[in-house]
């Protein structure tokens, strides 16, 4: 073989080798992103980069996960169409963002569904509650992994409040989603949905006189120090929910579903702990500000609750097996 020739072939061969390894690098050294609307302070947002990190660690740094905390890619609804066509990947959702496009995960927020935290965490963990995310692909084309939480909802008021009757014509900040505006609207109050970052300034300008919030938020946002009224009801548990984009998971191979569902699930389940070791401490810590606390319980919104059913009943085909299985976690 004459040296050009030979040279030509061992150009050939390394060309060959180098588009082999080229072609492999793809599914190598992938970066996923994942998108959130809360804070970096937030611990949804510490179990996102939990969850990259182990990503990381677990895959020798073969994937990684970018993680876009504090709406940096949009609100949850404009999420929820990047999911769609595959521009994102991954989120962490509240799962009020998913009951405005899946009315059966209205269930989950059946007021006085469980009567506290401990009560939330088994039934977002039980099998009842998890195989409603089996509707997910075919409704909104994403892959539900599993539940987080928040705390309990409560409602923080600039004017006192000791019940439902005291909060009648108020201009009550919600999360924009139709069962709590539904629940609000039963208990007669004016429910103004906003989203958590305008909240703030809302309640500072007057726009809103009282808030549909959980402990955690309160202390985060700082909420307490322009309403000074709490009104400890814990009337509705609060659900995320962490999702792969439909498309994206059509094009994973069984080991990176793994990769990536094993992780977010372990860190999933981690927010639903945290929440629940918390909940108690945070409710002190409220306790020493200077502001009124006054409770509520399922008693005083009765009338509100019986509207409420008499309304999702029928749009939240769930409900019934919801609430057995609550029962059961309540009667344990
Ligand atoms: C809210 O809208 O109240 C909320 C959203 C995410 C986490 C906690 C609270």
């Amino acid at each position: 073989m004459s040296i050009a020739k030979r040279f030509t072939s061992i150009l050939s061969l390394s060309l060959t080798l180098s588009l082999g390894v080229l072609a492999a690098l793809p599914a190598q050294a992938r970066e996923f992103k994942l998108g959130l609307i809360t804070p970096p302070s937030h611990d949804w947002t510490k179990a996102a980069y939990a969850f990259a990190d182990q990503v990381k660690a677990k895959s020798s740094g073969d994937y990684s996960v970018a993680v876009y905390p504090a709406r940096q890619l949009g609100n949850e609804a404009e999420m929820v169409q990047q999911l769609q066509t595959g521009a994102l990947d991954m989120a962490f959702l509240t799962v009020a963002e998913i009951s405005n496009r899946v009315p059966d995960f209205g269930a989950l927020y059946a007021p006085y569904l469980v009567d506290n935290i401990d009560q939330a965490a088994a039934l977002l963990k039980s099998d009842t509650a998890r195989s409603l995310l089996d509707q997910l692909p075919a409704e909104v084309g994403l892959v539900g992994v599993g539940y987080g939480m928040a705390g309990m909802r409560q409602v923080l008021s600039r004017d006192s409040a000791a019940g439902p009757a005291d909060l009648s014509g108020r201009k009550l900040r919600i999360t924009p989603f139709e069962p709590i505006r539904d629940f609000y609207l039963d208990v007669g109050a004016a429910p103004i949905p906003l989203p958590l970052p305008e909240v703030y300034d809302a309640l500072a300008n007057g726009q809103i006189d009282a808030i549909d919030m959980d402990f955690d938020s309160m202390l985060i946002f700082k909420f307490y120090e322009r309403a000074d009224n709490l009104l400890i009801s814990n009337h509705m548990m609060f659900p995320m929910v962490g999702v792969v984009s439909g498309r994206v998971w059509k094009g994973l191979t069984p080991a990176e579903r793994e990769l990536l569902q094993s992780n977010m699930r372990e860190q999933l389940d981690a927010v639903i702990d945290h929440f629940q070791a918390k909940e108690k401490d945070q409710e002190q810590q409220l306790r020493a500000q200077p502001i009124k606390i006054r409770e509520a319980g399922e008693r005083d919104f009765a009338e509100a609750i019986n509207k409420w059913e008499e309304t999702w009943s029928g749009k939240a085909k769930s409900l019934g097996k919801l609430r057995q299985a609550a029962a059961e976690i309540k009667g344990s």
